[in-house]
Protein backbone atom coordinates (compact mmCIF):
# COMPACT_ATOMS: atom_id res chain seq x y z
CA UNK A 1 0.00 0.00 0.00
CA UNK A 2 1.09 3.14 -0.73
CA UNK A 3 1.59 5.75 1.89
CA UNK A 4 1.11 9.81 1.72
CA UNK A 5 4.09 11.14 3.08
CA UNK A 6 2.48 13.89 4.88
CA UNK A 7 0.93 11.46 7.02
CA UNK A 8 3.31 9.15 8.35
CA UNK A 9 2.33 9.36 12.24
CA UNK A 10 -1.05 9.39 12.52
CA UNK A 11 -1.38 10.76 16.06
CA UNK A 12 0.80 14.14 16.19
CA UNK A 13 -0.22 16.68 18.85
CA UNK A 14 1.17 19.91 19.51
CA UNK A 15 2.86 19.94 22.46
CA UNK A 16 4.75 16.91 20.98
CA UNK A 17 7.59 19.07 19.52
CA UNK A 18 8.09 20.65 22.96
CA UNK A 19 8.96 17.02 24.72
CA UNK A 20 11.04 15.93 21.29
CA UNK A 21 14.28 14.58 22.32
CA UNK A 22 14.16 15.34 25.86
CA UNK A 23 11.40 12.64 26.70
CA UNK A 24 10.38 8.88 25.39
CA UNK A 25 7.57 9.50 22.61
CA UNK A 26 5.63 6.39 21.35
CA UNK A 27 3.52 7.41 18.40
CA UNK A 28 0.90 6.30 15.75
CA UNK A 29 2.62 5.59 12.43
CA UNK A 30 1.19 4.57 8.92
CA UNK A 31 3.59 2.33 7.55
CA UNK A 32 2.47 -1.21 8.88
CA UNK A 33 0.70 -2.18 5.55
CA UNK A 34 3.69 -0.32 3.75
CA UNK A 35 4.85 -2.43 0.50
CA UNK A 36 8.60 -1.81 1.80
CA UNK A 37 8.26 -4.48 4.13
CA UNK A 38 6.42 -7.49 2.58
CA UNK A 39 8.08 -11.00 2.55
CA UNK A 40 8.62 -9.98 -1.58
CA UNK A 41 10.27 -6.88 -1.04
CA UNK A 42 12.13 -7.92 2.25
CA UNK A 43 13.69 -10.99 0.31
CA UNK A 44 14.23 -8.92 -2.88
CA UNK A 45 16.54 -6.49 -0.52
CA UNK A 46 18.40 -9.35 1.26
CA UNK A 47 19.16 -11.02 -2.40
CA UNK A 48 20.77 -7.75 -3.43
CA UNK A 49 23.02 -6.47 -0.15
CA UNK A 50 26.14 -7.03 -0.16
CA UNK A 51 28.29 -8.37 2.93
CA UNK A 52 29.56 -4.68 3.87
CA UNK A 53 25.63 -4.25 4.12
CA UNK A 54 24.04 -6.42 6.79
CA UNK A 55 24.59 -8.46 9.90
CA UNK A 56 23.14 -11.52 11.16
CA UNK A 57 23.53 -12.05 15.04
CA UNK A 58 22.45 -14.69 16.89
CA UNK A 59 22.57 -14.87 20.68
CA UNK A 60 21.15 -17.59 23.29
CA UNK A 61 17.91 -17.71 24.68
CA UNK A 62 18.25 -16.78 28.34
CA UNK A 63 15.55 -14.81 30.79
CA UNK A 64 16.27 -10.96 31.01
CA UNK A 65 19.74 -9.63 29.45
CA UNK A 66 20.81 -11.82 26.54
CA UNK A 67 25.05 -12.58 26.64
CA UNK A 68 26.91 -11.25 24.05
CA UNK A 69 25.58 -11.81 20.41
CA UNK A 70 27.80 -13.76 18.14
CA UNK A 71 28.15 -12.90 14.39
CA UNK A 72 27.46 -14.82 10.89
CA UNK A 73 27.30 -14.85 7.55
CA UNK A 74 24.44 -15.29 4.70
CA UNK A 75 26.10 -18.12 2.11
CA UNK A 76 24.13 -19.85 -0.58
CA UNK A 77 20.95 -18.59 0.90
CA UNK A 78 18.22 -16.39 -1.44
CA UNK A 79 16.22 -13.46 0.40
CA UNK A 80 13.26 -15.80 1.04
CA UNK A 81 15.11 -18.75 2.53
CA UNK A 82 16.81 -16.59 4.82
CA UNK A 83 13.10 -15.30 6.15
CA UNK A 84 11.90 -18.55 6.70
CA UNK A 85 15.06 -19.37 8.83
CA UNK A 86 13.88 -15.94 10.80
CA UNK A 87 10.47 -16.58 11.14
CA UNK A 88 11.25 -20.44 12.30
CA UNK A 89 14.78 -19.66 14.03
CA UNK A 90 16.79 -17.50 16.74
CA UNK A 91 18.56 -15.30 14.82
CA UNK A 92 18.11 -11.50 13.71
CA UNK A 93 19.02 -10.03 10.68
CA UNK A 94 20.42 -5.76 10.17
CA UNK A 95 20.10 -4.27 7.17
CA UNK A 96 22.39 -1.29 7.36
CA UNK A 97 21.77 0.17 4.27
CA UNK A 98 19.37 -0.26 2.11
CA UNK A 99 18.89 3.36 1.14
CA UNK A 100 21.99 2.24 -0.94
CA UNK A 101 20.48 -0.81 -2.42
CA UNK A 102 17.02 0.58 -2.85
CA UNK A 103 16.26 4.20 -2.77
CA UNK A 104 12.70 3.81 -1.84
CA UNK A 105 14.16 3.39 1.46
CA UNK A 106 16.15 6.41 1.46
CA UNK A 107 12.79 8.45 -0.09
CA UNK A 108 10.93 7.10 2.73
CA UNK A 109 13.52 8.29 5.20
CA UNK A 110 13.51 12.08 3.93
CA UNK A 111 9.32 11.96 4.15
CA UNK A 112 9.87 10.93 7.22
CA UNK A 113 12.26 13.14 8.92
CA UNK A 114 10.63 16.61 6.74
CA UNK A 115 7.33 15.79 8.64
CA UNK A 116 9.38 15.98 11.92
CA UNK A 117 11.01 18.98 10.58
CA UNK A 118 7.23 20.22 9.78
CA UNK A 119 6.29 19.70 12.89
CA UNK A 120 8.85 20.74 15.15
CA UNK A 121 10.28 24.14 14.84
CA UNK A 122 13.64 24.26 14.84
CA UNK A 123 14.57 20.75 14.49
CA UNK A 124 16.86 20.48 11.33
CA UNK A 125 18.34 16.52 11.25
CA UNK A 126 21.23 15.63 9.09
CA UNK A 127 23.58 12.30 8.61
CA UNK A 128 20.40 10.25 8.67
CA UNK A 129 19.99 6.55 7.87
CA UNK A 130 17.80 3.92 8.03
CA UNK A 131 18.55 0.63 9.10
CA UNK A 132 15.97 -2.45 9.05
CA UNK A 133 15.89 -5.24 11.53
CA UNK A 134 14.47 -8.71 10.79
CA UNK A 135 14.15 -10.62 13.80
CA UNK A 136 13.35 -14.18 15.06
CA UNK A 137 10.41 -14.92 17.78
CA UNK A 138 11.26 -14.24 21.15
CA UNK A 139 14.92 -12.87 20.46
CA UNK A 140 16.55 -10.27 22.61
CA UNK A 141 18.63 -6.96 22.03
CA UNK A 142 21.16 -6.16 24.60
CA UNK A 143 21.27 -2.88 27.20
CA UNK A 144 22.72 -0.81 24.73
CA UNK A 145 22.61 2.96 23.92
CA UNK A 146 23.17 4.35 20.35
CA UNK A 147 26.01 7.47 19.43
CA UNK A 148 23.33 9.08 17.21
CA UNK A 149 19.66 10.34 17.68
CA UNK A 150 17.60 7.39 17.33
CA UNK A 151 14.39 6.02 17.07
CA UNK A 152 12.78 2.64 16.60
CA UNK A 153 9.60 2.02 14.49
CA UNK A 154 8.10 -1.57 14.46
CA UNK A 155 6.12 -2.18 11.34
CA UNK A 156 5.49 -6.11 12.18
CA UNK A 157 4.89 -8.11 15.20
CA UNK A 158 5.61 -6.69 18.77
CA UNK A 159 8.76 -6.10 20.86
CA UNK A 160 8.87 -5.11 24.46
CA UNK A 161 11.31 -2.39 24.60
CA UNK A 162 12.65 -0.88 27.71
CA UNK A 163 14.02 2.68 27.99
CA UNK A 164 16.08 4.23 30.70
CA UNK A 165 17.40 7.45 31.65
CA UNK A 166 20.14 8.50 29.81
CA UNK A 167 21.83 9.50 32.99
CA UNK A 168 24.78 8.28 35.38
CA UNK A 169 24.17 5.34 36.65
CA UNK A 170 22.50 3.93 33.57
CA UNK A 171 25.04 5.31 31.31
CA UNK A 172 27.78 6.72 32.95
CA UNK A 173 29.95 9.54 32.26
CA UNK A 174 32.72 7.58 31.01
CA UNK A 175 31.04 4.89 29.49
CA UNK A 176 29.13 7.65 27.61
CA UNK A 177 32.64 8.71 26.42
CA UNK A 178 34.17 5.32 25.23
CA UNK A 179 30.73 4.43 23.85
CA UNK A 180 31.43 8.12 21.27
CA UNK A 181 35.40 7.35 21.45
CA UNK A 182 34.42 4.35 19.48
CA UNK A 183 36.13 1.72 22.48
CA UNK A 184 32.73 0.99 24.00
CA UNK A 185 30.97 -1.51 21.85
CA UNK A 186 27.37 -0.68 22.20
CA UNK A 187 26.53 -3.53 23.49
CA UNK A 188 29.35 -4.11 26.31
CA UNK A 189 27.03 -1.33 28.46
CA UNK A 190 27.65 -2.57 32.27
CA UNK A 191 23.96 -3.33 33.18
CA UNK A 192 22.10 -4.33 36.49
CA UNK A 193 18.86 -6.35 36.92
CA UNK A 194 17.99 -3.16 39.16
CA UNK A 195 17.66 -1.14 36.52
CA UNK A 196 14.55 -2.40 35.29
CA UNK A 197 13.12 -1.06 38.29
CA UNK A 198 13.65 2.35 36.58
CA UNK A 199 13.04 1.72 32.86
CA UNK A 200 9.70 2.79 30.69
CA UNK A 201 8.71 -0.59 29.60
CA UNK A 202 6.59 -0.64 26.01
CA UNK A 203 4.87 -3.19 24.30
CA UNK A 204 5.96 -1.38 20.61
CA UNK A 205 3.18 -3.13 18.42
CA UNK A 206 3.07 -3.37 14.38
CA UNK A 207 2.75 0.99 13.61
CA UNK A 208 4.21 2.38 16.56
CA UNK A 209 7.54 4.11 16.41
CA UNK A 210 9.65 5.41 19.51
CA UNK A 211 12.19 7.86 19.76
CA UNK A 212 14.35 8.43 23.11
CA UNK A 213 16.49 10.67 24.55
CA UNK A 214 19.88 10.98 23.06
CA UNK A 215 22.28 8.06 24.06
CA UNK A 216 19.40 6.75 26.30
CA UNK A 217 20.35 3.22 27.26
CA UNK A 218 17.50 0.54 26.14
CA UNK A 219 17.18 -3.32 25.46
CA UNK A 220 14.43 -5.02 23.27
CA UNK A 221 12.75 -8.35 23.61
CA UNK A 222 10.69 -9.88 20.81
CA UNK A 223 7.43 -11.37 21.49
CA UNK A 224 6.71 -14.99 19.99
CA UNK A 225 6.28 -13.96 16.91
CA UNK A 226 8.41 -12.72 13.56
CA UNK A 227 9.02 -9.32 13.80
CA UNK A 228 10.27 -6.48 11.13
CA UNK A 229 11.30 -2.82 12.59
CA UNK A 230 13.72 -0.24 11.38
CA UNK A 231 15.94 2.38 12.97
CA UNK A 232 15.96 5.46 12.26
CA UNK A 233 19.02 7.79 13.35
CA UNK A 234 20.04 11.86 12.84
CA UNK A 235 22.39 14.32 13.54
CA UNK A 236 21.36 17.95 14.53
CA UNK A 237 23.34 21.05 15.72
CA UNK A 238 22.78 19.94 19.43
CA UNK A 239 23.78 16.74 19.00
CA UNK A 240 26.94 17.23 17.30
CA UNK A 241 27.61 19.70 20.15
CA UNK A 242 27.10 17.01 22.62
CA UNK A 243 28.69 14.70 21.01
CA UNK A 244 32.34 17.03 21.08
CA UNK A 245 32.31 17.93 24.62
CA UNK A 246 31.92 14.27 24.98
CA UNK A 247 34.06 13.31 22.62
CA UNK A 248 37.14 16.08 24.06
CA UNK A 249 36.22 15.06 27.53
CA UNK A 250 36.86 11.29 26.57
CA UNK A 251 40.06 12.35 25.45
CA UNK A 252 41.20 14.31 28.35
CA UNK A 253 40.17 11.47 30.61
CA UNK A 254 42.43 9.47 28.84
CA UNK A 255 45.67 11.36 27.92
CA UNK A 256 45.51 13.77 30.78
CA UNK A 257 43.72 11.41 33.41
CA UNK A 258 41.25 14.22 34.42
CA UNK A 259 38.48 13.07 36.48
CA UNK A 260 35.87 16.31 37.08
CA UNK A 261 34.90 17.43 33.23
CA UNK A 262 32.31 19.74 32.93
CA UNK A 263 29.52 18.58 29.94
CA UNK A 264 28.45 22.18 28.94
CA UNK A 265 27.97 22.87 25.57
CA UNK A 266 28.54 26.45 25.84
CA UNK A 267 31.21 29.05 26.93
CA UNK A 268 34.75 29.49 26.76
CA UNK A 269 35.64 25.52 27.94
CA UNK A 270 33.14 24.24 25.48
CA UNK A 271 34.98 26.14 22.76
CA UNK A 272 38.44 25.08 23.33
CA UNK A 273 36.85 21.61 23.84
CA UNK A 274 35.25 21.77 20.35
CA UNK A 275 38.65 22.49 18.84
CA UNK A 276 40.34 19.75 20.37
CA UNK A 277 37.56 17.13 19.13
CA UNK A 278 38.10 18.67 15.70
CA UNK A 279 41.79 18.30 15.61
CA UNK A 280 42.01 15.06 17.39
CA UNK A 281 39.09 13.34 15.09
CA UNK A 282 41.22 14.42 11.85
CA UNK A 283 44.60 13.39 13.60
CA UNK A 284 46.56 10.23 14.11
CA UNK A 285 45.55 10.37 17.31
CA UNK A 286 42.20 9.33 16.27
CA UNK A 287 41.30 6.34 18.47
CA UNK A 288 38.42 5.16 16.96
CA UNK A 289 39.51 2.48 14.34
CA UNK A 290 37.30 0.46 11.90
CA UNK A 291 35.40 -2.23 13.83
CA UNK A 292 36.96 -5.89 13.74
CA UNK A 293 33.97 -9.04 13.54
CA UNK A 294 34.56 -12.09 14.20
CA UNK A 295 32.06 -14.37 12.29
CA UNK A 296 31.97 -17.95 13.19
CA UNK A 297 28.09 -19.32 12.06
CA UNK A 298 26.44 -19.51 9.19
CA UNK A 299 22.39 -19.80 8.61
CA UNK A 300 21.31 -22.72 8.08
CA UNK A 301 17.97 -23.68 7.13
CA UNK A 302 18.53 -27.31 8.30
CA UNK A 303 19.18 -26.46 12.37
CA UNK A 304 16.47 -25.79 14.57
CA UNK A 305 17.71 -21.94 15.39
CA UNK A 306 18.89 -21.82 11.95
CA UNK A 307 22.35 -21.50 12.55
CA UNK A 308 25.82 -23.75 12.09
CA UNK A 309 28.86 -23.00 13.97
CA UNK A 310 32.05 -22.59 11.23
CA UNK A 311 35.60 -21.96 11.72
CA UNK A 312 35.88 -18.38 12.78
CA UNK A 313 37.18 -15.52 10.76
CA UNK A 314 37.22 -11.77 10.45
CA UNK A 315 36.26 -9.42 8.80
CA UNK A 316 36.38 -5.57 9.00
CA UNK A 317 34.16 -2.53 8.26
FE1 LIG B 1 19.68 0.73 19.80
Amino acid sequence: MAFSPSHIISDWKDYYADVWGTQALRLQHTLAQSDLFSDAALSRLIDMTPREAYHVNYSQKTPGNPPKRREGQIKDLSGAEVLEVVRNGNIWVNLTAPAKTDPAYGALLDSLYSEFEGRIPGFKSYKRNLTILISSPNVSVKYHSDVPGQSLWQVRGTKKVYVYPAQAPFISQPALEKLILGQLRETDMPFEQWFDDFAQVYDLEAGQMLHWPLNGPHRVVNHGMLNVSFTTEHWTDELRKHYAVNYANGVLRNKLGLTKLAQNTSGLSYLSKLGLAGAVKFSPLNPQRKKVYTVDFEVDPTNPEGIRDIPAFTFEK
